[in-house]
């Protein structure tokens, strides 16, 4: 998968974040988009904050799967600062380029499966919002395993993780078209192929699944609730949903606490 951010990165870094079909092809402005994540940060800190979990505003913040560092430069102005973490050569010499050094924002990349460039208890809070979704579950425990390592007790991690996929009519369809591709084939003829758009790798995972992921390592899991961060059309505005997506991926956000 890193070739494949790597190539996105290098093409269109702004819609590699956020794939809103809106803004294909350089589409974003680099304003709105920064916006929505200081928009996305305050959302989410309101959030937290009216579960009544102290939120330690004193300690350093860690932004995994950081993209441009959208995220991670308003989680700088909440914390005392923040790191961003990044598979991507290209995103985090962007990052880096579009804010700067900063005794508050760093941006570090990482290829390892796990977060040993971070010491134990380093952060006091760790956030992630469409990245591990992308990642196979297998990968996306270990990391979500890091999480809590190199957060210090008392300290919150909160991340998002698609849950299920829910198939619609639409997608019934689809299958049922696929179904015609695949006979098509058999009879010799070609089959159609769709548009060449990068579509990303999806992963889901059941919550009492992660449930039990979290019943492993030393953490009170305060809440999980619905998002829409697995819209296809996800720009950035984070919403808190009460009911799930009649189709497509169902999206969940975790809020742990580090015991
Ligand atoms: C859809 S973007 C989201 C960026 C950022 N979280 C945001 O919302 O603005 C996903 C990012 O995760 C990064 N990523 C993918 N796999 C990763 C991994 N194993 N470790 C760290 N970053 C990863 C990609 O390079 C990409 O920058």
């Amino acid at each position: 998968m890193r070739g494949v951010w790597e190539r996105a990165a290098s093409e269109d870094p702004y819609f590699a974040v956020l794939s809103d079909p809106d803004k294909r092809g350089g589409g974003w402005d680099p304003e709105a988009f920064f916006r929505s994540g200081a928009q996305e940060v305050a959302t989410v800190l309101a959030y937290v904050e009216g579960l009544g979990v102290p939120i330690l505003h004193d300690s350093a913040a860690l932004d995994f799967g950081c993209g441009l560092g959208r995220l991670t430069v308003p989680l700088a102005r909440r914390f005392s600062r923040a790191v961003g973490v990044d598979v991507s050569t290209s995103m985090v010499a962007r990052a880096t380029e579009l804010h700067g050094p900063s005794a508050r924002v760093e941006f570090r990349q990482n290829v390892r499966e796990d977060l040993r460039i971070f010491e134990d208890g380093e952060f006091g809070f760790v956030y992630s919002n469409i990245v591990l979704q992308h990642l196979p579950p297998r990968l996306a425990r270990r990391y979500v395993e890091e999480f809590v390592r190199v957060t210090r007790t008392g300290g919150m991690v909160v991340f998002q993780l698609p849950d299920s996929y829910r198939e619609g009519v639409a997608a019934r369809l689809r299958t049922m078209l696929r179904v015609r591709t695949r006979l098509r084939s058999l009879l010799g003829r070609p089959a159609r192929t769709s548009s060449d758009h990068v579509e990303w790798e999806m992963h889901g995972t059941p919550e009492p699944e992660v449930r039990q992921w979290l019943a492993g390592v030393n953490v009170s899991v305060r809440d999980v609730t619905l998002t829409n961060a697995t819209d296809p059309a996800f720009n950035g505005e984070l919403r808190y949903l009460a009911n799930p997506p009649f189709q497509g991926w169902v999206s969940k956000q975790y809020c742990i606490v580090v015991d």
